[in-house]
């Protein structure tokens, strides 16, 4: 699907879309507070609502959706929020790219796309690799939450990191459906409203796991992250 680039203008949005180089974050937001990112922040209800409450924390939500960064740009910049940024980046070529190890205090993943039908699974974002490369960018003790809508989600993202080396699980189980204080995005509530279950997940970057201990993460290229693509949109 192609999408109708249009500009935006905001002063929170950071339009570097393939950076090179880790980024500055301090030097960016002004302070050295810690930095938790949203990957595929839609059109920013997660984050709007989460950072207000959280203004001792500096947010990056992301999304490779132009219509996305637009509007949760227009949210930040209404509520007048210092601690938000916001880009238009793949996820893979953040964590990559523009992240030093280690420095993310929390990452956030709600209902990523659910490539539903079997044959498309491949797609998932999600994957063993995903989580292995994450762990590189969570501070030890960080947080990694992840929902979805899609049970079959669900269960592939919960079988695989509990096979992982360097998380932990927060919670009693797999998964809940009730995350006490965790934001509901619009997106969410159409299946709450529904009937429909979304699966919480929250798991820490186990601090007893040395960054030397974790497994190397091998991204490949996988779907969306063909990185010419992202720089020709
Ligand atoms: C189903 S929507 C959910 C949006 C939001 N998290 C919510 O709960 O309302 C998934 C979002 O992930 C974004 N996305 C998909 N693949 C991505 C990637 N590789 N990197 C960054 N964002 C991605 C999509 O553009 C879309 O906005």
């Amino acid at each position: 699907m192609t999408q109708r680039i249009i500009p935006i203008n905001s002063p929170n949005f950071i339009p570097d879309r393939t950076p090179e180089k880790p980024l500055d974050w301090p030097e960016i937001l002004g302070n050295s507070n810690p930095l938790a990112l949203e990957i595929g922040c839609g059109i920013g209800h997660f984050i709007l609502e989460h950072a207000i409450k959280q203004p001792e924390i500096n947010f990056l939500a992301i999304d490779i959706y132009n219509k996305g960064c637009l509007k949760t740009c227009a949210k930040v910049d209404e509520a007048g929020l210092k601690n938000v940024r916001v880009m238009r980046v793949e996820a893979r070529w953040l964590l990559e790219k523009g992240l030093h190890p280690e420095s993310l205090t929390a990452v956030y993943i709600n209902c990523p796309d659910p490539w539903p039908k079997k044959r498309h699974r491949g797609r998932r974002l999600v994957n063993q690799e995903f989580l292995l490369t994450l762990a590189q960018f969570l501070e030890p003790g960080g947080s990694f939450f992840f929902s979805t809508d899609f049970d079959n989600y669900a269960e592939d993202v919960a079988g695989q990191i509990s096979d992982l080396t360097g998380y932990r699980n927060m919670l009693q189980q797999d998964w809940t459906y009730h995350l006490p204080g965790y934001p509901i995005s619009k997106y969410m509530q159409r299946f709450l409203d529904k009937g429909q279950k979304i699966y919480f997940m929250h798991h820490q970057r186990d601090a007893a796991v040395s960054r030397q201990e974790l497994p190397v993460p091998a991204i490949q290229r996988g779907y969306r992250f063909d990185w010419q693509k992202v720089e020709n949109d």
